[in-house]
């Protein structure tokens, strides 16, 4: 049975701010249980919900030093949907209101996670063959055992998936930090294997040191070969490009099922979803003050407010789409700018068009049920699951 370990910054059904969680916490799921046993570890963040946080066991702890300080580290686990899950623990970085956000906070944080993963494998009784990090905040972990286990049995035969769900976030930071944070030898700073614009890239360190790399969809793997999308690592990619393979994500569509899902009101499939959607439609513009009208086309949108969703582009054609005869209703929270523009023209445009600021799960399931068309304006898009959440909803 091939073993293989998902180091994440987020899960569904932990936590989640994004696309991300959806992924890590669905793929483990639908890999065949008799060839394969897919664990996760991911931090244990105060702010996952209580219920969720009660059913954890208490593994083990010890104590690392890392930084200036001794720290604590707590590991737990869980069984969730038939996935075993690892927590790492720890107050001290992880018992935040959020589970990140401050870039130079989560530096420090998921280097800690880092050093905690290294040190949590000989202790639990799993030995992954293969260590499967996603994104920057664990392209560390290819490196530091690379780096400074390479002699060691319990870890030198492990092999490194890395998958990049957004390069536009890198995880660049200090050069300073490597050794004090890392314990990683400065060379890798003169030989260039981590040392991006001065500092050190966890991105880059990740796409270098894994046996494999994958991203969310082929057609992005393609771009971000070039200068347009490379976000300045398109020559380290394309060094690794034979190793580069672009595999579209899915949807947990047991989660994401219009048949089942608790979330919204009028439960349908293909037989009939032309009455229970249009039901949905018009319990959503109640529920959101919305004119109640089954004729006007009800356009959804749920996403991040943030430059790389297109919204500015959106901006330059508000006054066209208030003069549309349709109903807008927006879901999300980010950049401030965006949030207030969303504000006044819901002010401007009561009962027909709808600005929730927020992040609302349950909110965004009646959303993608009830809407008639999903707005999605991305400058650019790794791979995307809401348009996929769309059309599972028919939308
Ligand atoms: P990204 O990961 O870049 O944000 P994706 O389309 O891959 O984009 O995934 C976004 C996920 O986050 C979807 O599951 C979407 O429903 C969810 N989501 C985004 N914003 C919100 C929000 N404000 N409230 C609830 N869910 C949200
Ligand atoms: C990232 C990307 C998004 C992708 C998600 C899951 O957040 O921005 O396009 O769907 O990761 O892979």
């Amino acid at each position: 049975m091939k073993k293989i370990l998902f180091a994440a910054s987020e899960c569904v059904p932990f936590i989640k701010t994004g696309g991300l969680a959806d992924v890590v916490g669905s793929l483990p799921k639908y890999f065949n249980k008799e060839e394969y046993d897919v664990r996760v570890i991911m931090p244990k963040y105060l702010c996952i919900k209580e219920s969720l946080r009660s059913q954890m066991k208490y593994v083990t702890h010890f104590y690392t030093d890392f930084y200036w300080r001794t720290q604590y580290v707590g590991v737990l686990e869980m069984e969730y949907e038939g996935v075993h899950f690892y927590f790492v623990d720890s107050e001290f970085y992880f018992g935040g209101p959020w589970p990140y956000g401050n870039m130079y906070e989560d530096i420090e944080k998921f280097c800690f996670f880092s050093k905690a993963v290294l040190s949590i494998l000989p202790l639990i009784g799993f030995k992954p063959d293969i260590i499967h990090c996603h994104d920057w905040h664990t392209g560390m972990i290819p490196c530091m055992i690379k780096e400074t286990h390479n002699n060691d049995s319990r870890y030198n035969a492990i092999r490194f998936v890395y998958t990049i769900h957004n390069l536009a976030f890198q995880g660049n930071f200090g050069p300073e930090m490597l050794d004090s944070c890392l314990g990683l030898p400065y060379y890798l700073l003169d030989n260039g294997n981590v040392r991006f614009d001065g500092g050190i890239s966890f991105m880059k360190s990740g796409i270098l040191y894994s046996d494999k790399i994958t991203t969310v969809s082929p057609t992005y793997s393609q771009e971000i070969l070039t200068s347009q999308y490379g976000e300045h690592l398109e020559a380290v990619l394309n060094m690794r490009k034979y190793d580069l393979w672009g595999i579209v994500n899915g949807i947990d569509i047991e989660l994401w099922n219009p048949k089942t899902d608790p979330e919204i009101p009028y439960h349908f499939d293909k037989v009939n979803i032309k009455s229970e959607k249009l039901k949905n439609k018009l319990a959503l513009q109640k529920e959101l003050g919305l004119d109640e009208n089954k004729d006007v086309m009800l356009v959804g949108c749920v996403s991040r407010l943030t430059w790389q969703k297109g919204f500015y582009l959106l901006m330059e054609q508000l006054d066209a789409l208030c003069a549309a005869p349709i109903q807008l209703v927006i879901l999300g929270s980010g950049e401030k700018q965006i949030e207030q523009k969303f504000r006044e023209l819901e002010n401007g445009n009561k009962g027909k068009i709808c600005f929730y600021q927020g992040y609302n799960e349950s909110l965004a399931h009646r959303i993608y049920a009830a809407s008639d068309l999903f707005l999605m304006p991305s400058l650019f898009e790794p791979c995307g699951l809401s348009q996929l959440c769309s059309l599972r909803y028919g939308t």
